[in-house]
Order: C-alpha cells, then structure tokens, then sequence
C-alpha cells in the first residue's frame, strides 16, 4: 500500500528542484520581469500537473529524467495561464496561491508581460526537448496544442463569453471545463504515454479529461464553501463574476453528487490499465476531498 501523502510530496520537491535551479538561472532584464516571473512561480501551488507526469512516468516505466522539462514547460503555461486569469479585465482576483495576484504586486503591464514571458520561455524549452527525437517532438506538441486555441485558451474564451448568461447548459459547461481545466491535465497524462510510443494513450486521455471535470468541479465547491486560509484565493468570486460553473447548473449538493460520480469514472478508467494504478486512484479521491 502506498503512502500517498509521501510519494506526493516526493513527486513534488523533485519537480521543485527544477524548478527551483530554473528560478535562480533566470537571468532576464530589467529586474522586475525576472521578480515578477519568480513571484509568480516561487509562491507555492500544489504542483498538480507536474505531480501527475511523474506518477504515470512511473507506471509506464519512464524515468523522471525524461520528463521533468516537460513538467516545467507544463508548470510555466498553467502559471503564465492563472497570472492573466486573475487581471482585472478576466476574472478580476486580487489573491492567488495565499498572496497578492502578480498584477496587484507589479502592475497590470507588467503581469501582462510576466504571462507572456512564461509561455515564449515554456516553448523555448519544449523546442529544447525536440532535438531528443520524434517522440519528443510529438510530446512538445501534444502540450502545445492543450494551452492553444483548442485547448485551454478555447475554455478561457468560453469562460469569458458565457459570464452572466443567465441558464447554465451541460453542454456548454463541459466544453469550457474540458478546455479550460482538462487539457492542461490530459497534456500531463499523455506525454510519457506518448514518450514511449503511446501506450494507454487513450485511457490516459480520458482519464486527464475526467480529472480536469472533478478538478474544477471541486474548484468551483471551494469557492463556495472553502476558507481563504487554505485555498489562498478570495472565495464566492465565482456567484460575484456571474461565472459559468457546475455549482450554478446542479447546485452546492448536485456538484458534490456529480463530483463522487466522476470521481468513480476515473477509478473505473485506471482498472482498465496494467500496472500499478494505487497512486492515481488515490490521487483521484484526493481531488474529490480536497480543502486547497
Ligand atoms: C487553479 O489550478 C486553476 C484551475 C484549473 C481550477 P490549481 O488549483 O492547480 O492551482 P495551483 O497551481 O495549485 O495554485
Ligand atoms: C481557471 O479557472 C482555469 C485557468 C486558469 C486556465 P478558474 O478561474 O476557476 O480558476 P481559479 O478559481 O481562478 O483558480
Ligand atoms: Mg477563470
Ligand atoms: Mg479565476
Ligand atoms: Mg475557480
């Protein structure tokens, strides 16, 4: 039986060495673009997605060497992607990861630059990793085309049009969460599924699409009843924006209902992969029961 609470927080410091030694190599002028790229980076957050890299790494025997750039690339295109969901124009939050949201700390122009500047960089490293190889090149685009215009991007957008409609459709709901929250988490299940030639590639897709679901209908239950303290973002922003979310189509207790539902689908998907699965099954329930 596994420790979770232990093989995360292993999962998590070894991305966090990378990231770290990232962080004191940045060498960009003037010197509040590397701060406002460091505050940004350096202010906590859960490490979900390069987490999830590693875990599937390990179930399909691919070793974390291969995948911590990715898992950066990854990290900076979901920190680039809250630092402009937070400005003023999008979701308006004044809190991110406990502190100051990075505009309220350098500005609206300079938050604008920081989240540009960890996309360009995000690529920059993912070309980095092409020269390894045609798996490695199709790893980098799988990435790519999950933060793109028909991926995350694709959801913010929906996200943005859809506020204060006044009904809430599933369909609509499901397009923006797929895009919005589940490409980034599919991109991190399929690349060492991809790496070694696409095995489970499917079931991991799947699988990515229904954490992203259970991921941001927890999100959207958190803004309703979690504490500051442990989310570390200002709460009942979502019914104050007009905001899309599951909680507006089935309610406090339907979005619970449904979330145990999805949260058994992915334990469903796991049994049909070989191999290992306690550490994902039991990753999924802690996305169901989390507090922050
Ligand atoms: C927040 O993502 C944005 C959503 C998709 C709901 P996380 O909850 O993974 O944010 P951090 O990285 O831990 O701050
Ligand atoms: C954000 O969704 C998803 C992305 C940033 C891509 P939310 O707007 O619900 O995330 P929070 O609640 O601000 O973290
Ligand atoms: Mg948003
Ligand atoms: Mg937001
Ligand atoms: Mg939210």
């Amino acid at each position: 039986m596994i420790d979770f609470d232990k093989q995360f927080t292993e999962y998590r410091q070894a991305f966090e060495k990378v990231l770290n030694e990232f962080c004191s190599n940045l060498d960009c002028k003037p010197q509040i673009l590397s701060d406002s790229l460091k505050y940004s980076l350096q202010l906590g957050g859960k490490r979900v997605r390069p987490v999830l890299m590693l875990a599937v790494g390990d179930l399909l025997g691919i070793e974390s060497g291969k995948l911590l750039n990715f898992a950066l690339a990854l990290e900076l295109i979901h920190t680039y992607s809250l630092i402009h969901d937070d400005l003023p124009e999008m979701d308006n939050d004044d809190y991110r990861r406990g502190k100051p949201s990075n505009h309220k700390v350098f500005g609206i122009g300079n938050a604008i630059l920081a989240g540009d500047g960890l996309l360009n960089t995000a690529y920059s490293i993912l070309l980095g990793e092409c020269f390894k190889g045609d798996n490695y090149i199709s790893a980098a685009k799988y990435i790519c085309d999950c933060a793109g215009i028909n991926g995350m991007i694709s959801g913010q957008s929906a996200d943005l049009l859809h506020e204060n409609d006044e009904t809430v459709d599933l369909d609509t709901l499901g397009f923006i969460y797929e895009n919005k929250t589940s490409k980034l988490i599919m991109a991190a299940l399929a690349v060492p599924s991809i790496l070694c030639g696409g095995r489970y590639f499917s079931e991991l897709k799947f699988l990515g699409k229904e954490l992203g679901f259970l991921f941001q209908y927890t999100d959207d239950i958190l803004d309703v009843e979690g504490s500051f303290e442990n989310v570390g973002k200002s709460l009942g922003k979502d019914s104050e924006e007009g905001k899309y979310t599951s909680v507006r189509l089935y309610g406090l207790d339907g979005s619970k209902v449904t979330s145990d539902f999805i949260c058994a689908n992915c334990i469903k998907i796991l049994e049909g992969i070989d191999g290992d699965t306690d550490f994902l099954k039991k990753f999924a329930y802690y996305v169901r029961q989390r507090t922050h």
